[in-house]
C-alpha cells in the first residue's frame, strides 16, 4: 500500500468520491442528508483545512483510495497548554475488519514518523470497532465518551416554561467567566477528555473553559444567553449554526456547545430552561439541533429528553502522546 500526503488535486471527488461514499460514518449522515453533500461537504473540509495547514494522508493501492487520515494543528489549544497539540479530524478506512484495521495502524504509523506533534487527539463513533481496535494497538488512549442528541423542529415543539429571565449577552463576561471556572474544575459534573488527561496541566484545564467563553462571546457566529435571577448571571449557553454545512445542503443544523450553571443555583430548573430558550432562539434558524456531553453528565441527559430530543451517536475521545 503506498501511503502518501495527498495534493490539492487529489481531494476531490474524482479521486475521494466513491471511497468517501463507501463510509459509514460521514458526518451528520444520520439526518438523511442526501450522500453527494456529505461528500462534498467532507471534501470541502479537507481542502479549506489543507489550505490552513492540515495534512492529509492517502493510503492507496492500485490506483484505488483505501484510506485517508487528515491531521490538523488545534492553533488555540497549542497556546492554551503551551504544547503542539493537533487533531486527527478525519480517519477513514476502507475492507473487511482486518483490513480496516492494518490500513489504519500503517496510517498512523505514516504519521508518527511526519508529525512535529507532542499530542494528537482523535475521536471515533463508538461502533468503529477496527478502527477503535487499530488506535489501542497504536497507543492511543481512551479519555471520554460522549453522547450526542438532536431536536427536530419539524416533528417537535418548544413549550417548556422557562423559570428564569433569559437574555442575549451584554456584557456580562467576567461574571460568567467565573461561573465556567467553577462549573468545570470543583463544581464539574462530568470528566472531559481534557481532565482525562493525567500529563495535561491540571490547572490549565481548569481554566480552559473560562478562556472557552470569552472567546464565544468575540465569535461573530456564536450566540451566547445569560440566565438571570434578580438580575444577576447564574448561567449561559453557547450555541452555533454550522454555516459550513449549511453551504452543501438545504437542511440547516444548530449545535448547542457549552453550558453551565452556577453552583448554588443549581437544580432549580435553570438549565432546562436556558436549552428551551436556546431551542425556541433557533426554532426559526434551524432544522436540526444537536447537544452533545460526556456520558458520565446524567444531569443534561435528564433534561434533553423532556424538552423533545432523541439520541442519535456516541463517540470515544483518544489521546496519543508522540
Ligand atoms: C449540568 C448543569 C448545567 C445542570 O444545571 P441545572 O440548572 O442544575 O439543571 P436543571 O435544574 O435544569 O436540571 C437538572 C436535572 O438533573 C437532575 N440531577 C441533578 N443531579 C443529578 C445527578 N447527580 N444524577 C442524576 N440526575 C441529577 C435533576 O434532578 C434535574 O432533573 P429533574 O428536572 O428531572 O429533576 C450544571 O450542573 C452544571 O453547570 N454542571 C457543570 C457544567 C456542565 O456539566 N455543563 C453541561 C455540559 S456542557
Amino acid at each position: 500500500m503506498n501511503i502518501h500526503v495527498a495534493t490539492k488535486d487529489e481531494l476531490s471527488v474524482d479521486v475521494l468520491g466513491s471511497f468517501l461514499s463507501k463510509n459509514r460514518f460521514l458526518p451528520y449522515a444520520e439526518y438523511g442528508i442526501p450522500l453527494d453533500n456529505l461528500v462534498n461537504y467532507v471534501i470541502g473540509d479537507l481542502r479549506d483545512s489543507e489550505e490552513k495547514g492540515a495534512s492529509v494522508l492517502l493510503a492507496e493501492e492500485n490506483n484505488t483510495v483505501l484510506g485517508i487520515l487528515s491531521v490538523v494543528k488545534s492553533k488555540w489549544d497549542s497556546n492554551h497548554f503551551g504544547t503542539e497539540i493537533a487533531n486527527i479530524r478525519y480517519l477513514f478506512t476502507l475492507g473487511d475488519y482486518l483490513e480496516k484495521k492494518q490500513h489504519t495502524k500503517e496510517l498512523l504509523s505514516h504519521l508518527s514518523r511526519l508529525s512535529g506533534f507532542s499530542l494528537l487527539i482523535t475521536r471515533t463513533h463508538t461502533e468503529d470497532t477496527p478502527l477503535i481496535h487499530a488506535l489501542e494497538d497504536s497507543s492511543f488512549q481512551l479519555m471520554d465518551t460522549l453522547v450526542t442528541h438532536y431536536f427536530d423542529f419539524k416533528n417537535k415543539v418548544v413549550d417548556f416554561k422557562e423559570t428564569c429571565k433569559i437574555e442575549l449577552l451584554k456584557d456580562e463576561i467576567p461574571e460568567l467567566k467565573k461561573i465556567a471556572r467553577t462549573s468545570f474544575s470543583e463544581a464539574k459534573v462530568a470528566t472531559d477528555h481534557f481532565h482525562a488527561d493525567r500529563r495535561l496541566d491540571e490547572a490549565k484545564s481548569d481554566a480552559l473553559y473560562e478562556h472557552w467563553i470569552e472567546e464565544a462571546s468575540k465569535d461573530k457566529e456564536s450566540i451566547v444567553l445569560v440566565a438571570k435571577i434578580n438580575d444577576h448571571p447564574v448561567g449561559f449557553t453557547t450555541s452555533g449554526l454550522n454555516h459550513r454545512l449549511n453551504s452543501y445542503t438545504s437542511k440547516k443544523i444548530g449545535t448547542l456547545i457549552l453550558s453551565a450553571v452556577s453552583p448554588e443555583y443549581r437544580n432549580a430548573q435553570i438549565y432546562t430552561s436556558m436549552i428551551n430558550a436556546t431551542l425556541r432562539w433557533f426554532s426559526d434558524k434551524a432544522d436540526i439541533a444537536e447537544l452533545g456531553t460526556q456520558i458520565g453528565n446524567y444531569p443534561v441527559q435528564r433534561v434533553w429528553p423532556k424538552l423533545g430530543t432523541k439520541i442519535v451517536r456516541s463517540q470515544n475521545t483518544w489521546h496519543k502522546w508522540m
